[in-house]
């Protein structure tokens, strides 16, 4: 899940950040990969709109194994806690914030309404998009409408 701020007309003007939390390892759908679905996802959008990649980071990571890591009781419907950490630490006051998702079947779960909690004095537009995470290789077209 990650977010940015900008529309497509403002890009020349504005800075855009893509902030994101991934993790590569055991997947859901996909078996193991060296690159998270919403990393995948992240660097579409740099790469049609230039933006800068904020990628959070856990302290102690998980489990390369699904099964274990399903033990950690987040991102169920709702953003892994790394992702509220680091937000509720920044200000976004002036900054307008988009919403993207991979998931499984939640789609966007309730995350469009927890940014909007978390993401102090952000203007977090209705425009969400949710990206199955088992088919983020072929989802740059979506992505390339949406922004
Ligand atoms: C601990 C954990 C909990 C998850 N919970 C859900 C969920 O509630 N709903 C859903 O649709 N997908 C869920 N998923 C699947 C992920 O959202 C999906 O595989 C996503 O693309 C992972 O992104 P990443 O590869 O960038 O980390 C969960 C995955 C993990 C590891």
């Amino acid at each position: 899940m990650s977010l940015f701020g900008g529309k497509k007309e403002s890009y020349k003007d504005k800075k855009s950040l893509v902030i994101y939390f991934s993790r590569a390892d055991e997947n859901y759908s996909v078996g193991y990969i060296t690159k998270g679905n919403t990393e995948v996802i992240a660097e579409y959008i740099r790469d049609i709109t230039g933006a800068d990649l904020f990628k959070i980071e856990g302290v102690e990571g998980y489990s390369a194994d699904y099964n274990t890591c399903i033990g950690a009781p987040v991102y169920w419907g709702i953003m892994p806690q790394e992702m509220i950490t680091q937000l509720e630490k920044l200000d976004f006051t002036g900054k307008t914030v988009r919403v993207f998702t991979t998931h499984e079947g939640s789609g966007l779960g309730s995350i469009p309404s927890q940014v909007k909690k978390v993401c102090k004095g952000a203007n977090v537009l209705e425009d969400s998009i949710a990206i199955r995470g088992g088919s983020v290789n072929s989802a740059k077209g979506k992505i390339e409408n949406w922004v």
